[in-house]
């Protein structure tokens, strides 16, 4: 592949610029942690990098728009309760970026090589721009609001796929045990013997990043958080995919419990999730 060359102007360059030295800055860290602390249970974990890389792109941010509003996951105490009262705070804004300094920090701590940056530009209320950026493969995912989706420089699209049981499809366990494993359980046990097989990468993002570029059909998470998706997606409808929370509604950066797919299938998980009771809303 050709080296990446950054094209795009403005608040797109912007963030491009901003998660490929976070992304560098992550990768020559991993293995190298010397802070590892918890923050709502032994699974939700936070490294020095984390924080860092996020003050760093915060600077890099202001630099350019000093009058936008940012946020980030460090910057909000933990947990689903204060996540949702920071987004009611920060969507008041007219220009809100939404920052992910290190989605898939459990990966980046255990040397397991997939993680990624996810920064995301809402614009009155409207997603925007949406970067992901993996460092370990300098996969570089950008997508603009009626521009499309590319990875440097060549489009993404979503897959073809519309027989459910050939779909490869991806999901995510949320550190809330309590709350997510049930629900995880309830829709694994619905969904995988209906599919092709089940990938649970451990990075949100990046799992809506690869539904936009056709290497999974489908994805659903519930308890996920603003930063985890806006970036993601952003890419995957811009990349002619479907985004839903796991009821079916239209997605709203508020979103948590999601669904994500080429389209064709999404009617499949949706289903198959309300129909196990799976879909993180009480029913
Ligand atoms: C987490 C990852 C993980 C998902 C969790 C997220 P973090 O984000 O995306 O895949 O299952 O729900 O919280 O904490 O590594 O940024
Ligand atoms: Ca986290
Ligand atoms: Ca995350
Ligand atoms: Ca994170």
């Amino acid at each position: 592949r050709e080296p990446y060359v950054v094209t795009s102007k403005g608040h797109t360059a912007v963030a491009i610029n901003a998660a490929a030295k976070a992304g560098e800055w992550i990768k020559s860290r991993q293995g190298l942690v010397k802070e590892l602390n918890t923050k709502t249970s032994a699974q939700d974990l936070v490294t020095e990098v984390d924080k860092g890389v996020e003050q760093m792109i915060r600077r890099l941010i202001l630099t350019h728009y000093p009058d936008h509003a940012i946020l980030g996951e460090e910057g909000v105490s933990p947990g689903a309760a204060a996540a949702t009262a920071a987004l009611e705070e920060a969507r008041e804004h007219e220009y809100l970026w939404i920052v992910d300094p290190v989605d898939g920090t459990t990966n980046f701590v255990h040397g397991f090589p997939f993680y990624c940056v996810s920064i995301a530009l809402v614009i009155r209320g409207e997603l925007t721009v949406g970067v992901i950026y993996d460092p370990i493969r300098d996969e570089m995912f950008v997508a603009e609001k009626g521009k499309g989706a590319y990875m440097h420089g060549v489009p993404t699209a979503v897959s073809t796929e519309d027989v459910f049981g050939d779909s490869l499809i991806a999901m995510g366990f949320p550190p809330d045990r309590e709350f997510a494993q049930p629900v995880n359980m309830a829709g694994l046990q619905s969904i995988l013997p209906q599919i092709r097989g089940i990938r649970a990468g451990g990075s949100a993002a990046l799992h809506l990043a690869y539904v936009a570029a056709g290497r999974v059909d489908g994805y659903w998470e519930v308890g996920l958080s603003p930063w985890d998706c806006a970036a993601g997606v952003l890419l995957v409808l811009e990349s002619g995919g479907r985004i839903t929370d796991t009821l079916g509604r239209p997605y709203d950066i508020g979103t948590r419990h999601i669904v994500a797919s080429n389209g064709h299938i999404h009617e499949y998980l949706v289903s198959s999730l309300k129909n196990a009771e799976a879909t993180g809303y009480k029913l």
